[in-house]
């Protein structure tokens, strides 16, 4: 089956946009508020919101290329799927994969993805050697899931991993839920990450090969979320813990390892929804964290690349909370 025809369900999108401003944040950005001779930790006002964006302290392209550093974070020729991965959290996260020199397939129902895709492009071929392509899918529609998974596969002879990160929110109250919300944010946020992971482990059976698969959860999955009213929400991601460990012990001595990633809250184009819902839910969302702000999606690309590569070999069926604090006090 050749790689396009197998495809041309799916309508691969090399995404055409145009190139916006990189994203890269000024690097006057401090952590402490200069015009101040001395920090009082108990002044979180005094506090940037903007940490130092995590792209300016990499080294420089050249030294990349040293492979005696921690070789087990090393992605070169690995090809890795990530779902959701139009934009937000999962773009930042396939950035992560490509720095390490990975081959990554965004995967995402948007028509276009986010300009911040173009950029990310461009830096993959010319700086490091890796490359990251656009395939329009909804994860809902499970032959399409599979036939891109099998494909992208049969492209490389293999498939290393995926981060399952498509998936909605959706505020109403419990009593006023309507049946179609409900049925979309269980659709997309659990059977649709049950058929990525599916999908995946698949092709690393038919491969023989071992593989890390990251299901992205929230902590709405462990606790009820003050400030965001979203019942069936956190439900879709108690479930999805909850498969993360059912699959990891199903597939653990085959080699193919499944954790489950619990972030705190992040600025992405879901939470920007929620504010517009519900502008007061940012500076309660800020007040409930013990870093006093929000995450940036560059703060997960660490996780991505540790839980991807084979630094996290020993890991499965964890499940890792990265909240800022949100959920410890
Ligand atoms: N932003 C947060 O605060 C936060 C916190 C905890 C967990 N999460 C989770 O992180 C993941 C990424 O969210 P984000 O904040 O980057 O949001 P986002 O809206 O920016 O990204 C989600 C992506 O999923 C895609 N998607 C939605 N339905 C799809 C479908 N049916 N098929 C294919 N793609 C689909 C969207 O087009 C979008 O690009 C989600 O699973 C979310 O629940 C987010």
């Amino acid at each position: 089956m050749s790689f396009t025809r197998a495809l041309a369900p799916a309508r691969i999108r090399l995404a055409s946009a145009t190139i916006a401003t990189p994203r890269i944040l000024s690097s006057s950005s401090r952590l402490y508020s200069s015009s101040r001779s001395s920090f009082n930790p108990h002044d979180i006002h005094n506090v940037s919101h903007s940490p130092e964006h995590i792209q300016t302290k990499l080294p420089e392209t050249k030294l990349l290329k040293n492979h005696h550093r921690f070789s087990e974070f090393d992605l070169e020729d690995r090809v890795y799927a990530i779902t959701g991965g139009g934009g937000g959290l999962g773009l930042s996260m396939a950035e992560a994969l490509i720095e390490a020199g990975a081959k990554v397939y965004c995967l995402d129902r948007l028509e276009t993805p986010h300009p911040d895709f173009m950029v990310a492009k461009e830096k993959a071929e010319k700086e490091y050697g890796g490359s990251l392509e656009y395939i329009r899918i909804d994860v809902r529609n499970v032959t399409e899931v599979n036939n891109v998974f099998s494909a992208i596969a049969e492209q490389h002879e293999r498939l290393d991993g995926l981060i399952a990160a498509a998936g909605i929110n959706h505020l109403q109250s419990a009593l006023e839920h309507t049946q179609q919300a409900l049925d979309d944010v269980m659709t997309i946020n659990f059977n649709g990450v049950f058929n990525a992971a599916t999908a995946a482990a698949r092709q690393m059976f038919n491969y023989q090969q071992k593989g890390s698969i990251l299901l992205v959860a929230s902590m709405s999955g462990l606790i009820a979320n003050k400030g965001m009213t979203s019942p069936v929400y956190n439900s879709s991601k108690a479930a999805v813990i909850q498969l993360a460990r059912s699959l990891a012990m199903e597939w653990g001595r085959h080699g193919i390892r499944v954790n489950s990633l619990c972030p705190g809250h992040i600025i992405t184009p879901m939470v920007d929804k929620v504010f517009q819902q519900n502008p007061a839910a940012r500076a309660t969302w800020e007040a409930e964290n013990m870093l006093g702000r929000l995450a940036l999606p560059e703060e997960f690309r660490g996780t991505a690349l540790f839980c991807l590569s084979d630094a996290s070999s020993f890991m499965t069926g964890s499940t890792l909370l990265i909240d800022g604090g949100h959920t410890a006090w």
